[in-house]
């Protein structure tokens, strides 16, 4: 055997032990919601503004509870939707050929994002039925998208039908590493129960794993795309990732949350006209930052190598 093959075999077979050491389906016991969160302030105030409102304040800490529980939902389900309507489907693309040149390794490597994933999402909804048992409090909505989807969506619609694998992998590589900084950031919350918390550590805990993983693949991937492929998405590149990143300004959800709680359609939207200018201000902070981690994963992955895409991006006002 040479010498090249040996190490890469011994790569290989570290990023094999890695996941049977680490991954939390393997190692992690189930996350149990304890009786006292009952009473407890499930999601982190400082995410959910309407919680500190005075008007919300006033409904007591049932009130705000509702609120935060809600939000709580929110975000588990939509946790579920990412993994199982687009990082799954991708990894199964990949093992299956659909989207083509992994080897057998990479597909080994997809095939523990299948079960990774699938595990998230278990653990996600095994955490909102606890908590709809325990409070009682039944959720508002169970959504069917989320921003990103909708995203890939409206993207796909601009591309031919033969580009939409390779725009898949794309848009599931730069999901991933969102997801790692969000669920690092949300997880360091203080004001969050202690099984919240549990929930997005043990799930960060696999995700950076995902994320180099994704990362690696796309590199290679984007390095053997036809011509035509890379002009026609690095055209499109630069407005998809404000499309996927736009938040809903429009707040419907939270207009949901206050009349579920009991607030009048007036009380409802004065809460909202007094929070928007907060919101608006984190919203385009976390766009902006994250549009920058985005961009200098592009970076990383070779996108800007090709020049029409550099352009692009150029065009569209974005430093390189
Ligand atoms: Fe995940
Ligand atoms: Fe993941």
């Amino acid at each position: 055997m040479n010498a090249l093959v040996d190490i890469n075999a011994q790569q290989f077979f570290a990023s094999v032990n890695q996941w049977y050491a680490h991954a939390t389906v393997r190692n992690s016991p189930r996350i149990v919601v304890p009786d006292a969160d009952k009473d407890q302030y499930i999601y982190p105030i400082s995410r959910q503004l309407l919680g500190a409102h005075p008007q919300v304040q006033a409904l007591g800490k049932q009130g705000v509870g509702y609120v935060l529980a809600q939000s709580a939902y929110q975000y588990m389900y939509e946790i579920g939707l990412l993994e199982t309507r687009f990082v799954i489907d991708c990894s199964l693309n990949l093992i299956n050929n659909v989207i083509k040149g992994a080897t057998e390794e990479e597909k080994l490597d997809a095939l523990t994002v299948v079960i990774d994933e699938g595990y998230h999402a278990h653990v996600a909804l095994d955490f909102i039925i606890q908590m709809k048992r325990l409070t009682g409090i039944e959720p508002l909505q169970v959504p069917d998208t989320n921003g990103n989807l909708s995203a890939v969506k409206r993207a796909l619609q601009l591309l031919p039908v033969e580009m939409h694998n390779d725009f898949q992998l794309i848009s599931v590589t730069l999901a991933e590493h969102t997801l790692t900084k969000d669920l690092l950031s949300i997880g360091r919350e203080k004001e969050a129960s202690e099984a919240f918390t549990r929930v997005m550590t043990d799930h960060v805990s696999d995700e950076g794993r995902h994320a180099s993983y994704f990362a690696k693949l796309m590199k290679a991937h984007w390095a053997r795309l036809p011509e035509e492929t890379k002009t026609r998405i690095g055209a499109m590149l630069p407005e998809y990732l404000d499309d996927y990143l736009a938040g809903d300004e429009e707040r419907a959800f939270d207009r949901q949350i206050l009349r579920g709680a009991g607030l009048s359609e007036q009380e409802a939207q004065a809460i909202i006209a007094d929070t928007q200018e907060l919101f608006m201000a984190k919203l385009n902070d976390y766009i902006s930052v994250t549009k920058a981690n985005l961009v200098k994963l592009l970076q990383r992955c070779g996108v800007f190598e090709h020049q029409p895409t550099r352009a692009a991006f150029s065009r569209y006002g974005i430093d390189l």
